[in-house]
Parts: structure tokens; C-alpha cells; sequence
């Protein structure tokens, strides 16, 4: 190994955490910002002792075992690695690392954001003025769901979700949740737990998903899930577009059973769910809950600090 190891940056990351890549590693950037294929990250894999990936990069089962045996560690630029076959890549002996923590605050702004916008019909009332067709005013138009007072129900109080919690409670909402776990009193501030997904649905009028993608979760919000709603219910998505069964999504919007939907993740990425565009109380967003230039600095020096840590004989802070 060469007196700075070999590193390979998937994706064009932020100014500054390319400057420090760049200081510190033998780095091969992809400035284009394309993506790559399974062939061509195995490819690429026996020239670098290092991947610093995005979510974009798929590294499953067969990609682990043809990666060349060069590569020790694997850094990624999220916090969500349902794009990394874990058990896999540690039969390899790969170390994964992800960037926890930094991205909360910025991806609960967007949940906030799609709640807010979903409830308030953003959608139609952008279009309206944007098409210069807004020729009416009544007591009755655009009436949309009041979010104050209402009951938000969280899937998932990890990081993300402890903050949502948070910013709901500026809007007087009331907080229950569900997590595989209870969490600490003094992380609960008063949210309500519920010991099972069933039992959240039923007094959530909006609910939002912050809980990975794994076998478990994958499909969650199926037919019978979405169901157990209040009827008129919002529902958000910032975690990972694979929790949401989108037809079952389609049917409960076209149904009224859910008033709106706010979503950030779509099963197919990038390109989303095109029936979703004939419905305007989907209020929609690219995949954008981590992407301010603060957290994205934070998010590749966190990925940057993990490769520190391990080239240096360390485990790294977010070693999965
Ligand atoms: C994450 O960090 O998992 C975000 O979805 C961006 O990749």
C-alpha cells in the first residue's frame, strides 16, 4: 500500500470535503457524477484500498463477492445502507462505515416540510398561482388539515425521529411513536409508546417513517397497515421509499382514506412513481432530506473521519 491509501469517491461530495480527500488521500473522484454499475465498481474496486459510496451504489451480495480483495473498507455518505448487503460484505472482511447524527436536523426540516405542505395542499396552491388561474376566494376554498393539536404518530425514534419529535412539538402536536425498543424517558419527552406499528396507526393523524430499510420493514406500509389509519390521515416519508407499498399508497389517496402524503423516498430512485403526479395532495420532493451545503460538509467529513479512524489502526466511530 502506497504511504496515503488509494480512495474512491463514487460521487461529486461537497468542496470541502473533496479539498480534505484530497489532502489526505490518493483519491479518484468521480467528477461527472454518473453512476456506476455492478461491473464497474467491481472493476474499479482492485485499483483503490477504499470506497467513500453514496446510497446510489449498490453493493449486494454478488457485488461483495466479486469486490477485488484490495479494498478494506467501505465509507459511506449516508446513514441508510439498505444499498449494502452487510453480512456480505463482512464475510469479506469489509469493514462499513455510515454518517449517523449529522443529517438529522436537515432531514426532519424536510419532514416538516412535506407534513406541512401535504396538510395545507402545497401542491395545489402553487399551482394555482404559478399558472395564473387563481380567480376565486371563498370561506370554503383550499380548506386543508390543522396540524396544531393534532397527533403525530413516528415510526422509528432513532436520531431522526427523536428530532421530528421535537420540531412537532413546536406545533403543539401530540407525539406517539413506535420503535422496536423503548427509548429513555429523557429522549421520550412525553411521546407516547407504543409497543407495536398496529397499535401506532390507530391515533395518528399524521405519520411519519423514519425507521430503516431492512427484510423487516421493507413493505410495511402495506394494504392492511395503511388501513389502520384515522380516516383523512397524512402520511410522510423521509426514510426509504421501499417501507411503502405504493399501490396500496395509491389506493388509500384515491379512496380519501389518506387526505395527502408528503414523500422524499420512492421505491425507484431516481425517476419516483409517475401515477403519483396525477394526485396534487401528494406533495412530492427528490430524495433532498439531507441535502443543505451544512449537512452535506457534515455528512463527508463524518465518512472521512471513519476512513481516518481505520486507516490509522482504529475502529471507526460508525463501524456497523
Ligand atoms: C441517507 O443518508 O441515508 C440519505 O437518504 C441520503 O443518502
Amino acid at each position: 500500500m502506497s504511504a496515503k491509501p488509494t480512495l474512491w469517491i463514487t460521487r461529486r461530495l461537497s468542496d470541502a470535503t473533496l479539498a480534505r480527500a484530497t489532502r489526505d488521500y490518493q483519491v479518484i473522484i468521480n467528477h461527472a457524477d454518473g453512476t456506476f454499475s455492478a461491473d464497474e465498481i467491481i472493476a474499479m474496486s482492485a485499483n483503490v484500498d477504499a470506497i467513500l459510496p453514496c446510497h446510489s451504489e449498490l453493493f449486494n451480495a454478488d457485488v461483495a463477492a466479486k469486490l477485488d480483495a484490495r479494498v478494506k473498507i467501505i465509507s459511506n455518505h449516508s446513514v441508510g445502507v439498505d444499498h449494502c448487503d452487510l453480512p456480505a460484505l463482512k464475510a469479506r472482511d469489509i469493514t462499513v462505515t455510515n454518517t449517523p447524527d449529522v443529517l438529522s436536523d436537515a432531514t426532519a426540516e424536510i419532514a416538516m416540510l412535506l407534513l406541512l405542505g401535504a396538510a395545507r395542499r402545497a401542491v395545489e396552491g402553487d399551482r394555482l398561482m404559478r399558472t395564473g388561474v387563481w380567480d376565486f376566494w371563498s370561506p370554503s376554498f383550499m380548506v386543508g388539515k390543522q396540524v396544531s393539536g393534532a397527533r403525530l404518530g413516528i415510526v422509528g425514534m432513532g436520531r431522526v425521529g427523536q428530532v421530528m419529535a421535537r420540531r412537532a412539538r413546536g406545533f403543539d402536536m401530540d407525539v406517539h411513536y413506535y420503535n422496536r425498543n423503548r427509548v429513555a424517558p429523557e429522549l421520550e419527552q412525553g411521546a407516547i409508546y407504543h409497543n407495536t406499528v398496529e397499535s401506532l396507526m390507530g391515533v395518528s393523524d399524521f405519520l411519519s417513517l423514519h425507521c430503516p430499510a431492512t427484510p423487516q420493514t421493507t413493505g410495511i406500509m402495506d394494504k392492511d397497515m395503511l388501513a389502520r389509519l384515522p380516516d383523512g390521515a397524512v402520511l410522510v416519508n423521509t426514510a426509504r421509499g421501499a417501507l411503502i407499498d405504493e399501490t396500496a399508497l395509491l389506493d388509500t389517496i384515491t379512496s380519501g382514506k389518506l387526505s395527502a402524503a408528503g414523500l422524499d423516498c420512492f421505491q425507484a430512485e431516481p425517476g419516483g412513481n409517475p401515477a403519483f403526479a396525477a394526485h396534487e395532495n401528494i406533495f412530492m420532493l427528490p430524495h433532498i432530506g439531507s441535502a443543505t451545503t451544512q449537512t452535506r460538509d457534515a455528512m463527508g467529513f463524518r465518512a472521512l473521519d471513519n476512513l481516518d479512524a481505520f486507516f490509522a489502526g482504529n475502529t471507526p466511530k460508525d463501524q456497523l
